[in-house]
């Protein structure tokens, strides 16, 4: 059975996005001081309504989450060599937004129950360099966020969440993203809602919102008079585009009824596979949502005949789409492992005298999951119907019976 892409277009979207196109101001930011350094009508139209959805602040959007990440970090204002905490489970920009202000990144292990931090250790990475800890909301539910404010509590380490695909997931009754210094959401292709590329950046804080928006312009314009901290700032140009943010808006009014359909989705799929022996099914914190990027899976391997690969293949021999093996692990890297950043002279570790070593067996955990354990059903990927998930569920046990010990 073929499946179609996930696809949250559709009429709203095109109509919105033609009548920007037939207006021709396609961007409407200007770098300087004014009206047009904060972007076009519907730029700030979209961060309006992603002030109001998630609750906070200020909403900044920029042409990528990416975009997002190096704005985030730049905005709490970094110093060459300053270490910044980072999961090896996240996609590489976490990581690489760090390198690019010369921060060094320190990965530190997962836990098997939600891939979140282990917080043991956690507490032991922090130390007088680490000025931010990047809190990744994987695979649609929210990290541990209170158990990580309480570990830094009277020390000025700053917490980033990244939020890429945990949208409209919430944690002790707010959304996930809003609950740190400052997070962001992505809005590329495979998220549950999109504008091709985008992000969205949301704090509470105003002179990061400040500074985010000076990175995101780049930098030139100084807001506040003889105020060193915000002006000399290196910008860019991370500006969402009009059309983007035409089709942002409509895509926000889905969000909702998205996020209830993935829940569903997995629901069906979870509560009919979950007392198959050897199969862990997302673990859900208590007070927290999930919604369900991807379904998360972990295999209690000493159960089974064959290993992962094998029980995929079997898997995938009944037509059940979107099945993937393992997830990543950002620590082994040629970036990290060969230390090449910027040019060949190990750039930015070379310059700090502190050893910092990216070794096989950092993360034991995420490297066992990533090689061995894991495996995820891709939501973000195709167009489940409920009738696929009941499909599956059945398949699942009828392959469960052959490949039980
Ligand atoms: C956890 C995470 N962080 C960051 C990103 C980067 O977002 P973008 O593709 O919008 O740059 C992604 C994108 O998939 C992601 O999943």
């Amino acid at each position: 059975m073929k499946l179609k892409k996930y696809n949250s277009i559709g009429n709203e979207e095109i109509k919105s996005a033609l009548k920007v196109i037939k207006s021709g101001v396609l961007s409407d930011f200007v770098g300087s001081k004014g009206r047009n350094f904060e972007g076009g009508k519907y730029v700030r139209k979209f961060e309006k309504k992603a002030q109001s959805y998630f609750k906070v602040k200020y909403a900044i959007s920029v042409n990528s989450w990416t975009s997002g990440l190096i704005c985030s970090i730049g905005a709490i204002d970094p110093s060459p060599g300053d270490e910044i905490i980072c999961t090896p489970w996240t996609m590489c920009a976490c990581a690489t937004a760090i390198l690019h202000w010369n921060c060094i990144p320190v990965f530190v292990d997962i836990n098997k129950d939600n891939f979140n931090y282990d917080l043991k250790q956690l507490k032991s990475k922090i130390n007088s360099r680490t000025i931010a800890i990047l809190a990744v909301d994987i695979f649609g539910q929210s990290e541990n966020i209170d158990e990580i404010k309480k570990l830094i509590k009277n020390k000025k380490i700053k917490i980033i969440s990244d939020t890429a695909q945990a949208i409209g997931s919430t944690y002790k009754g707010k959304y996930s993203g809003s609950l740190t210094d400052i997070g962001g959401y992505s809005f590329n292709y495979h998220k549950h809602i999109n504008t091709g590329e985008g992000g969205m950046i949301v704090t509470n804080n105003k002179n990061l919102a400040q500074r985010c928006k000076l990175i995101r312009n780049h930098g030139e314009a100084v807001i506040k008079k003889n105020d060193k901290s915000i002006s000399n700032i290196l910008g860019y140009n991370f500006r969402l585009g009009e059309i983007e943010a035409a089709i942002g808006i409509e895509q926000f009014k889905k969000l909702k009824k998205i996020i209830k359909f993935r829940q569903k989705l997995a629901k069906t799929f979870i509560d009919r596979i979950s007392n198959l022996e050897g199969i862990q099914t997302p673990i859900i914190r208590k007070g927290s949502t999930h919604v369900y990027y991807v379904i998360p899976f972990v295999l209690d391997l000493k159960k089974f005949k064959y290993k992962r690969k094998k029980i995929l293949d079997i898997l995938k021999k009944e037509k059940i789409t979107g099945l993937v093996a393992g997830y990543t692990n950002l620590h082994l890297l040629p970036i990290f492992q060969n230390k090449i950043a910027y040019g060949k002279k190990g750039f930015p570790w070379s310059s700090f005298n502190k050893k910092i070593k990216y070794q096989k067996g950092l993360c034991k955990n995420a490297e066992e999951l990533h090689d061995k354990s894991f495996f995820y059903l891709a939501l973000c990927s195709y167009d489940y119907k409920i009738s696929h998930m009941k499909l599956y569920a059945k398949k699942f046990k009828k392959v469960w019976e052959r490949i039980l010990k």
